[in-house]
């Protein structure tokens, strides 16, 4: 709806001065070397393609990936600027998605702080510290909305909803990004996957996703464009085919869309291998055109599958492409790095990671992103917090000392994790307790992870005999017997989210529920604590377990922070950025649906499924604190508006318990009738506060055409209709408190 800002440009040097640079490089640049700005190469060993370092010297590379080591960083950029025919410098590029040294929680733990600032200040310090490492660009933040707790990569991003997701999205940019792109302690950011990657039938990973251009722009794409307003520098194309066109050669997404109707400057990368997938996804004939078609497209950069440097020259031989389109591909490349300052400031000083990383207030920032991310999901009767004079915790699981889950999925390249993990979180918050620990038998994936060889540490281990596993539930089950309050650490290993990390079912794996009702069986208090990167169908531990907290893969402080919260040093105050379902067979599960014909649904009569409630388990922005909030004198400043006008809305929240603690107070709306049938909830403002036990505040939220106006498909443009609006006001997706109010043409 809105006219974009300009994206990738904010820098001190005027548009002019970078332009005339430009310039003066393409003069004198070979089409070779033009082609060779449009190519990532990869510096691991799994990566196809001619060695690193001789692509560069012959001026073949616009940038390297997957190369995780400082001094090589400055050895090849030495190669760049002092050998290769241009001198270009290298952009050096890896996924630091949560942290690069500091590890911070997962990005869908982030957004279950529903605070920005969360993900603005932990990726401030991630890009400082990747910075500090050598590299200048980040492939994140990861904008997928996804509504299908199957798909893996749910983890990374923010879950099921646009309007998060978009604040979420903005925020990631700002912390990466900072607001000039030639500050030494920032990277770039890249909004990815374009477009529809959350969408994949059934959550399979990399399956294609059809997506009405309904949904597309009222749904998916909202954190994309929100990534573009707040300058975001590059974007990655998904991998997927997008209504059966794959994303990586869809013009109307990457022309029409990103460019035209967003006004992106920035450029944009393949996913890898993305360029030359296209013939395997039965789109292009053959590399050649498969390179004409992601060219054509305005995919500027071709991610390690080489088929740009292969066939470009040909294609500009045989005029299929011009000299001028390849300019104007190589043109922002060249932008972002004359603005970024790379041609005077090409190298990392390699002793500057050590002092970086050693900061203390890395490892704050991380722990206090931990507490705001956690969620509680149950507290009956008060069981949390717990005392600290209990004498005996025993600590039980098969993830309470696993830094891996600790730190979550999706480290960068060689990272060896860190991570205080619960168990270490509880014995250092009790340190006149006794704390027993027992690990349960293992849990691991029925197929492993390709990734897995990737990961430091992670080496794959022969499985647990049938003895063997028998013989650790035992123990578990006896160090609970022996203990006074137990303290269960369960949920998904990280290698279980993430990439080609999807799974069919959303229960605990392995013996985890097993060992869980074993344990509640010896009738001692238990506190359930859930490690994991998606939503889990926790249906019985729902119905038989006191307080369950899910902490999602919290980062590097994350057992720090478990303790805090378990113990009352920290009040829990997220909120789920997504719902969970009953069962995994109920994906996809999202709030936003629209109303049909039958809307009641009750256990006696139940017209979706008869085998039970397809409501969710907990709805999205559910979340408890350890204190209560009333909602009270909701108010619309009109009750009429004008199409096109705002009004305001406002709320007093008054904290009613004994502790002070933090309310995520959210708005959701629902348009009554018009041009097209409307989602009978959709969030539409929010706001995390703190309160002091009986303090009130009012908190207020605007609502104008962003927030009243939609893609329509019988319009088939933007459109606000002159239609009466719900609204509620509350502490989640079941808010209660209404008001009405009416848009006038
Ligand atoms: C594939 C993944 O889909 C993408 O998210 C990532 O950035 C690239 N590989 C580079 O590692």
């Amino acid at each position: 709806m809105n006219k974009a800002k300009k994206s990738g440009t904010t820098s001190a040097l005027s548009e002019a001065e970078v332009n005339k640079r430009v310039d003066a490089l393409l003069a004198r640049m070979s089409l070779e070397e033009k082609v060779g700005q449009l190519n990532q190469v990869g510096g691991a060993e799994f990566a196809p393609g001619p060695k690193a370092e001789d692509q560069i010297r012959k001026g073949g590379a616009g940038s390297v990936l997957w190369l995780n080591d400082t001094k090589k960083f400055n050895e090849l950029q030495k190669v760049a600027v002092e050998e290769s025919p241009s001198g270009i410098p290298l952009l050096f590029a890896l996924d630091v998605i949560h942290g690069y040294r500091t590890i911070f929680p997962v990005p869908l733990a982030m957004a279950a702080s529903w605070d920005p600032n969360v993900p603005e200040k932990s990726q401030t310090v991630a890009a400082r510290e990747a910075r500090a490492a050598g590299l200048h660009w980040t492939f994140g933040p990861m904008l997928d909305i996804c509504r299908d707790a199957r798909w893996g990569r749910i983890v990374e991003g923010a879950g099921e909803d646009p309007f998060l997701g978009a604040a979420m999205a903005a925020a990631q940019v700002r912390g990466f990004q900072g607001d000039d792109l030639a500050d030494s302690e920032r990277v770039l950011a890249c909004a990815k996957h374009f477009a529809g990657y959350g969408y994949s039938d059934a959550g399979r990973d990399y399956d294609p996703a059809y997506i009405s251009e309904t949904q597309l722009r009222n749904t998916v794409l909202p954190p994309f464009k929100a990534a573009v307003d707040a300058g975001v520098a590059t974007f990655m194309s998904a991998y997927m085919d997008l209504n059966d066109v794959p994303a990586s050669g869809n013009r109307w997404l990457l022309r029409q869309v990103l460019r035209e109707e967003w006004g992106f400057e920035g450029f944009v990368v393949s996913d890898a291998f993305a360029v030359g997938n296209l013939v395997i996804q039965g789109h292009a004939k053959d590399r050649r055109d498969a390179a004409l078609r992601g060219l054509k497209a305005g995919l500027n950069m071709d991610m390690s599958s080489y088929t740009y440097t292969e066939n470009t020259a040909d294609l500009v031989a045989k005029s299929d492409l011009s000299e001028a389109e390849i300019e104007a591909l190589v043109r922002p490349i060249l932008a972002l790095k004359v603005r970024m300052g790379l041609f005077e400031r090409p190298y990392v000083d390699e002793g500057l990671l050590d002092q970086v990383i050693a900061r203390p207030d890395h490892r704050e920032a991380s722990r206090w992103a931990a507490q705001r991310s956690m969620v509680l999901l149950k507290n009956e009767g008060g069981l949390l917090p717990l005392k600290k004079d209990v004498k005996k915790v025993a600590v039980i699981g098969p993830l309470a000392d696993s830094m891996q889950a600790t730190e979550g999925s999706w480290m960068v390249f060689g990272h060896t994790p860190a991570a205080v993990t619960v168990l270490a979180g509880i014995r250092a918050k009790l340190p006149n307790a006794e704390v027993t620990y027992a690990s349960g038998p293992e849990i691991r994936r029925d197929i492993p992870s390709w990734f897995e060889s990737m990961m430091a540490g992670q080496a794959s281990k022969p499985a647990q005999t049938q003895e063997e596993s028998d013989a650790a539930f035992q123990a578990a089950v006896e160090t609970a017997r022996a203990a006074d309050q137990v303290i269960m650490v369960l949920g998904e290993t990280d290698l279980m989210a993430g990439e080609a990390a999807s799974r069919a079912s959303l229960d605990l794996p392995g013996r985890q529920e097993e060992l869980l009702k074993a344990v509640a069986a010896l009738g001692k208090p238990v506190v359930l604590v859930l490690l994991n990167g998606r939503p889990l169908s926790v249906t019985w531990a729902a119905e038989n377990i006191p307080a369950i907290l899910e902490a999602w893969e919290p980062g590097s402080e994350g057992g720090n922070a478990v303790a805090d919260i378990l113990f009352g040093d920290a009040i829990p105050g997220g909120k789920l950025p997504v719902g969970f379902p009953r069962k995994g067979s109920h994906a996809p599960l999202y709030y936003a649906r629209n109303l049909t014909h039958s809307p009641e649904e009750s256990p006696m009569y139940n017209p979706r499924y008869w085998d039970g409630l397809p409501t969710p388990l907990y709805p999205f922005g559910y979340g408890l604190s350890y204190t209560t909030f009333a909602f009270s004198d909701l108010k619309v400043s009109a009750a009429q508006v004008k199409v096109g006008s705002s009004l305001t809305v406002s709320v007093d929240v008054t904290n009613t318990g004994a502790v002070a603690g933090d309310e995520v107070v959210q708005l959701y709306i629902h348009q009554k009738w018009g041009t097209d049938t409307r989602p009978m909830r959709e969030l539409k403002g929010f706001e995390r506060i703190t309160l002091q036990p009986g303090e009130c505040k009012t908190v207020t939220f605007e609502l104008g055409p962003d927030e009243l106006g939609y893609w329509s498909t019988n319009a088939g443009k933007w459109i606000q209709d002159p239609a009466s609006f719900d609204l509620w006001v509350g502490s989640d997706s079941l808010a209660t408190l209404h008001a009405e109010f009416e848009v006038i043409g």
